[in-house]
Parts: structure tokens; sequence; C-alpha cells
């Protein structure tokens, strides 16, 4: 099993990440309403291809209560995971990852879903299952690194017409 921070999860003062030369440090903490603007912004930077809708993420806020964590260096958010509320408590589903385009590369994904993961399995959470873009790599080999596997091949047309995805899955 992959050593994960399980027994740490952010407060609300949130936990503090590597300081990049010159830049601000960054806390990743549960997202709140008034991150609102900014969560919007940076999905529309993390998915020029397709962004999600506005009120979708809105709605993944209240939704997703602290399960939604932000990386956030006090005036701009870098980064971003939102968790699937599920009426079985010990199976979730992690809805979106994303990374700033300028701050990929150095750890923050990965920082990302190991705090998401830590905190999932402190909550008694056995399995999570996520769907990613068979082309997607980057993001394929950083969910492999962490033990998801694949639950059957590649889902033709499973978000509509021309979107296939592959399901990943991680158990505890
Ligand atoms: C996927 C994404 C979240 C990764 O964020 P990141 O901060 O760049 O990732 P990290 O720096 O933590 O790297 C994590 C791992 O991903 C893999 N990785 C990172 N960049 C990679 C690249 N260019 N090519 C292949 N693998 C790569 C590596 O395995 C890396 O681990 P390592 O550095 O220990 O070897 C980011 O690229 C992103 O936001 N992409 C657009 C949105 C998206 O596709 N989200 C996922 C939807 S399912």
């Amino acid at each position: 099993m992959i050593p994960l921070p399980g027994d740490h999860f952010p407060s609300a003062t949130g936990s503090t990440l590597r300081r990049w030369p010159g830049d601000r440090p960054l806390s990743i903490r549960p997202g709140t309403e008034s991150d609102l603007p900014e969560v919007v912004r940076l999905d529309e930077e993390a998915f020029p291809e397709g962004p999600y809708d506005y009120d979708i993420l809105r709605q993944w806020l209240d939704v997703c209560g602290d399960r939604l964590l932000v990386a956030d260096d006090g005036t701009t958010l870098h980064g971003y995971v939102a968790v699937a509320a599920t009426p079985d408590p010990t199976r979730t589903w992690i809805v979106s990852l994303a990374v700033a385009p300028g701050r990929r590369g150095h750890g923050l994904g990965r920082q990302l879903m190991l705090e998401t993961l830590g905190h999932l399995r402190s909550d008694g959470v056995r399995e999570v299952r996520l769907t990613v873009a068979p082309s997607n790599t980057t993001a394929i080999v950083l969910y492999r690194s962490l033990g998801f596997v694949p639950v059957g091949g590649i889902r033709k047309d499973y978000l509509g017409p021309g979107r296939d995805r592959l399901l990943l899955a991680l158990s505890f």
C-alpha cells in the first residue's frame, strides 16, 4: 500500500506546501463559496477544450463540502480537486482534478491527490473511482502511480458522443 497522509487533513488554517522561489507559499484547504470566481477561472485555464459549466462548479462548492480542496497562495488558486458526495460512505468518486498550466510538473497534482486520498481513507472510504480521457497520459501516469487500476477497458462515449473515458479505481 502506498503511504498516504491518512491521519492528516488540512485544518481551517490549511497545510503549507513547498515554496517556489520568489512565490508565495501555497496552502491546501477546503474551498468555500468565496472561491467560486477563482475556481471558475482555474477550471477554464486547466480545461480550455471544455471547462465545467459555472453552475456545476457552483454546486460542487456546496455539495462536496470540505472534500473540494483548493491550493491557495493567498490571492490566487493554483489547483483544485473535487470529490463527489455519494450515498455509500465507503465508496466515492473524484470528479475533477486541475492544476494551473504554469504550476504543472512540480508535484502539486500529486499533493492534491495525496491530501484527498488521505482524508478519504481516514473517513472510512474503501474505494475511490474516477474517469480520465484515454489520451490524458499525464493524469493516467499520476493516477497509476498512486495505485489506481483500470476497471475494464475504455468506455466508449462515456461522457457523450466522442468522449470516451477510462474508469480507474483505488481500493484502500
Ligand atoms: C493532471 C494534472 C492535474 C497533473 O498535475 P501536476 O501538478 O502537473 O502533476 P505533478 O507535478 O504532481 O506530477 C504528478 C505525476 O504525473 C506524471 N507527470 C507529470 N507531468 C507529466 C508529463 N508531462 N508526462 C507524463 N507524466 C507526467 C508523473 O508521474 C508525475 O509524478 P513524478 O513527478 O513523481 O514522476 C495536470 O497536468 C492538469 O491539471 N492537467 C489538466 C487537467 C486534467 O487533465 N486533469 C485530470 C482530469 S482526469
